[in-house]
């Protein structure tokens, strides 16, 4: 753990992969918050702009609804512009983001023509039944965003957001069962192969995403140390 605790120190890029419902929202937000990094949500900043009614946010609600990918131009665009704002210069979490193998190689070009590169690429992962199970009864704050869960991190009344107590919690349009499917097909068409790109690169760390938040948050930690180790080491040779 000295080795995350000196990775704190210095700007880290990082890349949370898997499958919709695997906790990379939940361990971005725990990471990003423990270590003052910039959170990268390329869902919600779609959500976001869905919400405000922009003319990428309505397209991207049609493709979000029918579980399907947005375009490659317009994310690639979106990510170039985010990671140059100045929250990101003390490193970023990126979570959702690259999900096809062409998203990966443009990141790997972005990074590099500002002379960085990422430092991991973690692959979460968990068996589908779970992941359809924990979508299923997932609940969010409209207000501030906060994740809740029915079954594993449900709200104290059952109903409305615990820092929110007026405010009902919503279900995700893209969180029904039909949804949840074509989602996980796109995943295992489009979006898995990008693990593959970073075990090409040597960059990937896979972490067992099963298991209380806490201990998947320690497993992800632990991963994360020993890469900062390894690059330590690999200084002082
Ligand atoms: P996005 O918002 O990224 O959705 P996703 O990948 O489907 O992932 P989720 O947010 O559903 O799951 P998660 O892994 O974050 O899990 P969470 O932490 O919430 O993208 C939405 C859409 O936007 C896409 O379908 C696409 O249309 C578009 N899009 C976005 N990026 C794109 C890109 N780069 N290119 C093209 N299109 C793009 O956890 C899930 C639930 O489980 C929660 O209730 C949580 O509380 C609970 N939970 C978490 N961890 C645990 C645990 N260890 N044990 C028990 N419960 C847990
Ligand atoms: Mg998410």
């Amino acid at each position: 753990m000295a080795g995350f605790a000196a990775a704190r120190e210095c700007d880290v890029r990082l890349v949370l992969l898997g499958p919709p419902g695997v906790g990379k929202g939940t361990q971005g937000r725990k990471l990003t918050q423990d270590n003052g990094w910039a959170l990268i949500s390329t869902g919600e900043i779609l959500r976001e702009a869905a919400a405000r009614k922009t003319p990428l946010g309505l397209e991207a609600q049609r493709r979000m609804d029918a579980g399907l990918l947005v375009s490659d131009d317009v994310m690639i665009g979106l990510v170039k512009d985010r990671i140059a704002e100045p929250d990101a210069a003390r490193g970023f979490v990126l979570d959702g983001f690259p999900r096809t193998v062409p998203q990966a190689e443009a990141l790997d070009q972005m990074l590099a023509a500002r002379g960085l590169r990422l430092d991991a690429a973690v692959s979460l992962t968990a068996v589908e039944a779970e992941l359809v199970r924990r979508l299923g009864a997932r609940r969010e704050c409209p207000t501030c965003k906060r994740a809740f869960n029915l079954e594993s991190s449900p709200p104290r009344d059952g109903r409305h957001c615990d820092d929110h107590a007026t405010v009902e919690l919503i279900r995700r349009a893209d969180d029904e069962e039909e949804t949840i499917r074509k989602r996980l097909e796109v995943y295992r068409e489009q979006t898995a192969p990008v693990i593959g790109h970073y075990r090409g690169t040597g960059r990937l760390l896979e972490v067992n995403g099963i298991g209380p938040v806490d201990q998947v948050y320690g497993a992800l930690r632990s991963a994360l140390g020993e890469t900062e180790r390894d690059r330590e080491n690999a200084g002082a040779r």
